[in-house]
């Protein structure tokens, strides 16, 4: 049964979309397939607790960070905005911000439909002042606030240092796009993840209780599940690695025989030790996403750390045009 207490705007991706992208990148070599197809329910489920895993710092850094901070950010930002969050499936962190920023709306836009249904509804019954839009939708390919939104200065959120899963160059896109969403003077506060040692950062996205490669290993259950797909769990295993030189922790799933899968029914074949590349998180130093962040046409309005210098939070604002005359 659906719920009043939201609106729900459906701009889904289709299974066709992940059929058509999960072959283009199973037929490529080195393989690869975006990271957007792990949340179907059960990866959004295991990535939840991804965030709750004894090394997977990121999250408790950064909900320090928006905690101590966040009279600071409402002080920069102001009251009745409209707050869009591209990716917040789970308005998990946005509770933090609510009070002190009193958005006149919130919409939370996600790939994941029942995750974001159940959540905003949560949202919306634990703040019974806030009106909610949510937007189910692929942010990576379009990025619109539904229109029977508020109007409102506009404040986009981006935590989970998300940003770090584009590709450098695609980041400093996304970034622009925002600033098409915000417009002049509005406002991004944004989720940074820093470069770090080897072993703190492989540790984050390998945990001992299994739970990162279980959600890595999703991928595949999901191609068996809704592509048709004949994957083998047994004969593919999770790996992560600190690319040092890309600054960047890589995800891969390794083929650990030589095999043969047949997708949607297509065959591909994979040598022991041939991997389908998952997941970039690349690593920003501050200076060096202050500098991207210009590029896209934003300034740094603010930058906050945690008490062990591992996570970045940084406030941007979009620049207001100059017309020449
Ligand atoms: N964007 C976050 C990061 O790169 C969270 C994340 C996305 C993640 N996909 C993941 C974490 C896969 C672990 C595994 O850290």
């Amino acid at each position: 049964m659906t719920s009043e207490i939201i609106r729900f705007h459906d701009l889904h991706p289709t299974h066709a979309d992940f059929e058509r992208e999960a072959l283009a990148g199973l037929r490529r070599r080195p393989a690869g397939i975006p990271p957007k197809f792990f949340y179907d329910e059960r990866g959004s489920r295991l990535f939840d607790a991804i965030t709750s895993t004894e090394e997977y710092y990121p999250t408790r850094a950064e909900i320090e960070i928006l905690e101590t901070r966040a009279q600071e950010i409402a002080a920069h930002v102001g009251t009745g905005s409209l707050l869009v969050e591209p990716g917040g499936g789970s308005c998990a962190k946005v509770r933090i911000l609510l009070e002190g920023l009193q958005p006149c709306a919130y919409v939370p836009m996600d790939i994941s439909r029942d995750h974001l249904r159940m959540a905003a509804e949560q949202v919306a019954a634990e703040f019974p002042w806030l009106e909610v839009h949510a937007a189910h939708a692929d942010f990576t390919h379009r990025m619109e606030v539904p229109p029977t939104a508020p109007e409102g200065p506009r404040v986009a959120f981006f935590p989970g240092s998300s940003i770090g899963n584009f590709h450098p160059e695609a980041a400093v896109e996304f970034l622009a796009a925002v600033v098409d969403l915000v417009g002049p003077g509005g406002f991004l506060l944004i989720g940074v993840d820093l470069p770090k040692d080897k072993a703190v950062l492989e540790a984050a996205y390998d945990d001992a209780d299994g739970v990162t490669a279980a959600f890595n290993l999703n991928l595949l259950e999901r191609m068996n599940r809704e592509l048709d797909a004949d994957f083998d769990l047994d004969h593919w295993t999770h790996r992560a690695i600190y690319n040092e030189p890309e600054s960047r922790v890589e995800m891969h799933l390794v083929s650990t025989r030589n095999q043969q899968v047949t997708v949607a029914g297509e065959v591909f074949k994979f040598a022991r030790g041939e991997t389908i590349h998952t997941e970039n998180s690349h690593k920003y130093a501050i200076d060096r996403f202050q500098a991207m962040a210009r590029r896209a046409g934003m300034n740094a309005a603010g930058v906050w750390t945690d008490h062990h210098g591992l996570f970045s939070v940084h406030l941007l604002r979009a620049g207001i045009a100059v017309v020449d005359t």
